[in-house]
């Protein structure tokens, strides 16, 4: 019996999904708590490349659950077309759930968010534009639809209601053309009816699981700088990253927590505006980049590229309480002479290991590395952790020590036996 939490201990990207297809395994359910189709999560079974957004990353074990619970905001044409384009590539889907109390995006969410984007032009966050920001926004201002909305018989009185003021922005702040109704609302109605029969409410369906004993494994989405709370505000998504963003959004105590595991690259990327204190403008960058192919699962724009930074991995084990540490992409690394790591930060003469709130501060902060050797070897045909190179493991256990979680899973390769246990 467990109750597992995964996070992304960065930036987001790092490889959380890979990591719950292969928990998956031995779990019963895999939850999507928070957040949206901003997420792109990779899994690659033999040569079949999965890109999921919403569902969540059990989704190829026909016997597991997956639910997507109330935290999260849902866009019903793109998880209609996920669903759609897994059953065509053979996947079942019977065992997907989705929270009735989960928020709709609709178009007005992905409109304003383009237009707040292009408004403030430099100050932009670089968002996904899918509309994930004035859904949650709305959310809190307390005039949301939530998916009990949609496929209520009120629904196109509720829609008419909020699109009314929703209207209002997008003509007078924004001074663009309103949205209309009925286009809206036969649109919708098509997708209340194809997401019927998987609505449910999932933070019962979870306790019920958890008093039987079953695993139940929830899979971050984001990563913990990206918090709204505790990451490089406002250069943030507008959900919680950090563990507990799994307690609110699944409606689960966290007392009934177990393990929350945190992901890490061996290195840091960054897709979309803000500060980025080990960022690298040079080759070394360039290589990363390029080695570990580092473009945007949703976006497929670029991924910034910098050293691993321990002074955010330490950040990121506190907030989130981190019990295990799973440093993926070791073999992006090989070849490199030498590696750095990025231990703490200089900040106006003083040498600092806490993670500034001001972003103002974060700017200024100049990072002192320590340097490692590299290595030259393959690490992608390796099965077993005590062969890896030396190199490798001085670089591990260094990680280890300073943050002081232990490591107990590193990444050679995107496949799910390209993981090893130590
Ligand atoms: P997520 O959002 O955290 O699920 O991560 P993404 O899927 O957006 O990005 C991570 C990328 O790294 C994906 O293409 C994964 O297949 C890939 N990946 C994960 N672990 C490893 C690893 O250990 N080595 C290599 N080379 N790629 C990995
Ligand atoms: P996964 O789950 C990396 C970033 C966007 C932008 C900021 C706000 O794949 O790790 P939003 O559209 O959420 O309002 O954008 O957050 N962002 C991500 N970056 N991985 C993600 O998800 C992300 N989801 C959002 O690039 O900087
Ligand atoms: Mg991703």
């Amino acid at each position: 019996m467990a109750v597992i939490g995964l996070v992304g201990a960065q930036w987001g990207d790092e490889g959380k999904g890979k990591l719950i297809d292969i928990l998956a395994e031995k779990a019963d359910i895999v939850v999507r708590a928070q957040g949206g189709d901003n997420a792109g999560h990779t899994v690659v079974i033999g040569d079949e490349v999965y890109k999921l957004h919403l569902i969540p990353s059990g989704i190829f074990y026909k016997n597991k659950q997956n639910y997507i619970a109330g935290g999260t905001v849902i866009n019903p044409s793109s998880i209609l077309t996920e669903m759609d384009n897994l059953v065509k590539r053979g996947i079942c889907i019977d065992n997907l759930r989705i929270d009735s109390r989960a928020h709709v995006i609709f178009p007005y969410h992905k409109r304003l968010d383009e237009l707040s984007e292009k408004v403030k032009g430099n100050a932009s966050i670089g968002t996904t534009k899918k509309g994930i920001g004035p859904c949650y926004m709305d959310k809190t201002e307390r005039v949301g639809l939530r998916i009990c909305d949609l496929i209520s018989p009120n629904f196109k009185e509720k829609l008419a209601y909020v699109l009314q003021l929703k209207n209002d922005i997008i003509q007078k702040i924004y001074n663009e053309k309103p949205l209309n109704l009925e286009e809206i609302y036969n649109e919708y109605s098509v997708y209340a009816k194809r997401l019927a029969p998987f609505i449910a409410d999932t933070s019962a369906l979870i306790y019920e699981a958890i008093k039987q004993n079953k695993e139940v494994l929830f899979e971050g989405a984001q990563g913990t700088l990206l918090d709204l709370d505790m990451g490089t505000y406002p250069y943030v998504t507008s959900s919680h990253p950090t563990s507990g963003g799994f307690s609110t959004g699944a409606g689960i105590g966290p007392t009934l927590f177990n393990q929350i595991i945190g992901v890490s690259k061996s290195y840091t990327t960054r897709v979309g505006m803000g500060p980025f204190p080990t960022e690298l403008d040079d080759e070394v960058g360039k290589f990363i980049q390029t080695n570990g192919n580092e473009v945007g699962t949703t976006t497929g724009r670029t991924r910034r590229c910098g050293w691993l930074d321990l002074v955010i991995l330490r950040y990121a084990a506190r907030v989130n309480g981190l019990t295990q540490l799973v440093i993926n992409k070791l073999d992006t690394l090989s070849s490199l002479k030498s590696l750095k790591v990025c231990t703490a930060y200089e900040l106006d003469g003083k040498v600092t290991t806490d993670f500034p709130a001001d972003l103002a501060d974060l700017e200024r902060a100049r990072p002192i590395y320590k340097e490692f050797k590299g290595w030259d070897e393959d690490l992608t045909q390796l099965t077993d952790y005590n062969k890896l190179p030396k190199a490798v493991k001085d670089y591990i256990e260094f990680i280890e020590k300073e943050v002081g979680v232990r490591v107990s899973m590193v990444g050679v390769g995107q496949g799910r036996n390209q993981n090893l246990i130590r």
